[in-house]
């Protein structure tokens, strides 16, 4: 069975997506919810479900990213995962801590990759005119939001939205999405899945 540890900074949703998608027959399980926001929604619906929690919170840190993801690292190895999933994590992460687990990260973008890296993808999108936004599934490499695409959700953009109505059609997207994509990496399998 792969050990899977999720990290957020908020809500959780797409932690709760891949948590529950993790029965059954699936090749792998959660072994650990870790937040950098010691109140982030996600940790009280890990805790629910079950699945080991842990904080570290990024501010003591201050500047100092090289401690502040040696802390990391040292909760991650406590929980010895196989594959690590940014969902909704809002750190961006140096190489150093990067290269310590190339090739088993992975994150969840809210945009059409390579299309609005970075934040605010939904306001750009519609401030741009596209005709369709969604997300992404990529493999975490040293490039911020540039590693390999591992699979795309593709939704319209309406006339009329705002970021917060696109951002409400394409998550459930991406609650279909990591999953699916999740499920095929853990068998090896990183030929890009596309929906719909
Ligand atoms: C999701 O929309 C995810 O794609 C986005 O944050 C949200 C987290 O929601 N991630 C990023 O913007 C990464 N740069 P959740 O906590 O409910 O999963």
């Amino acid at each position: 069975m792969k050990r899977v540890a999720i990290l957020i900074s908020g809500g959780g949703s797409n932690m709760v997506a891949l948590a529950d998608s993790m029965v059954g027959d699936h090749p792998a399980r959660p072994c650990l919810v870790l937040s950098n926001v010691p109140d982030a929604g996600g940790l009280a619906k890990a805790a629910a479900r079950g699945i080991p929690t842990a904080v570290v919170d990024h501010k003591p840190f201050a500047k100092d990213r090289a401690a502040f993801e040696g802390a990391l690292t040292a909760a991650l190895e406590q929980a010895a995962p196989d594959v690590i999933c940014l969902a909704g994590f809002m750190r961006i992460l140096t190489p150093g801590f990067i290269t310590r687990w190339q090739g088993r990260m992975l994150n969840i973008h809210p945009s059409l990759l390579p299309k609005y890296k970075g934040l605010n993808t939904h306001a750009r999108a519609i401030e741009a005119g596209d005709a369709e936004a969604g997300c992404s599934v990529h493999e975490v490499t040293a490039e911020l939001d540039g590693g390999p695409i591992l699979g795309q959700a593709r939704v319209p953009v309406l006339p009329g939205d705002s970021p917060d109505t696109l951002a409400a059609r394409v998550l459930p997207m991406e609650h279909q999405l990591y999953p699916n994509v999740l499920r095929r990496f853990v068998t090896g399998d990183r030929t890009p899945v596309f929906l719909p």
